[in-house]
């Protein structure tokens, strides 16, 4: 259940380590104790321009440090404020490819005062491996991570 990692991640978000740190253990974390969690990530917009600029991640490095919104599963989650589940990555044509192994996306956005500041992105090497409950999971980290912004 992935219910069973929230105290961790609670513990985290209220440890008083840097809040770029406590966001890499978070993604660590997920990486490590999910096992369709291949690529873990937040993406934030970048200052007040109409884009995403990629924070702490766990993973692959990607050459997707910088996303204009609209563009991509991410850049598209900017402008939805909605969550966006992608069971075949295959199927999407506004997509942009990180690795040639990523079978389905989940991006989650971050909400700060009603304000849509940023998303957590996972990749998974499982096709269709995301449900319902992971979309809930992520929700709460958010929500937990949108205290300490
Ligand atoms: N696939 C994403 C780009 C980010 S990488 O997955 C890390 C997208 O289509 O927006």
């Amino acid at each position: 259940m992935l219910s069973e990692l929230h105290p961790k991640i609670v513990s985290i978000i209220h440890s008083n380590a840097e809040v770029s740190l406590r966001l890499q253990q978070i993604c660590d974390l997920l990486q490590e104790s999910v096992p369709y969690y291949d690529w873990v990530g937040f993406y934030f917009k970048n200052g007040n321009k109409e884009e995403l600029k990629l924070g702490p991640y766990t993973g692959a490095p990607t050459d997707h440090t910088i996303i204009p919104f609209g563009k991509g599963i991410c850049g598209q989650v900017a402008l939805s404020n909605e969550n966006f589940v992608v069971p075949d990555v295959k199927a999407q044509d506004n997509y942009i490819a990180c690795s040639i192994n990523v079978k389905a996306e989940i991006v989650v956005p971050l909400f700060v005062n009603g304000e849509n500041i940023g998303q957590i992105d996972i990749d998974s090497n499982t096709p269709d491996p995301f449900t319902q409950e992971d979309e809930r999971f992520l929700e709460f980290i958010n929500k937990e991570v949108a205290k300490i912004l």
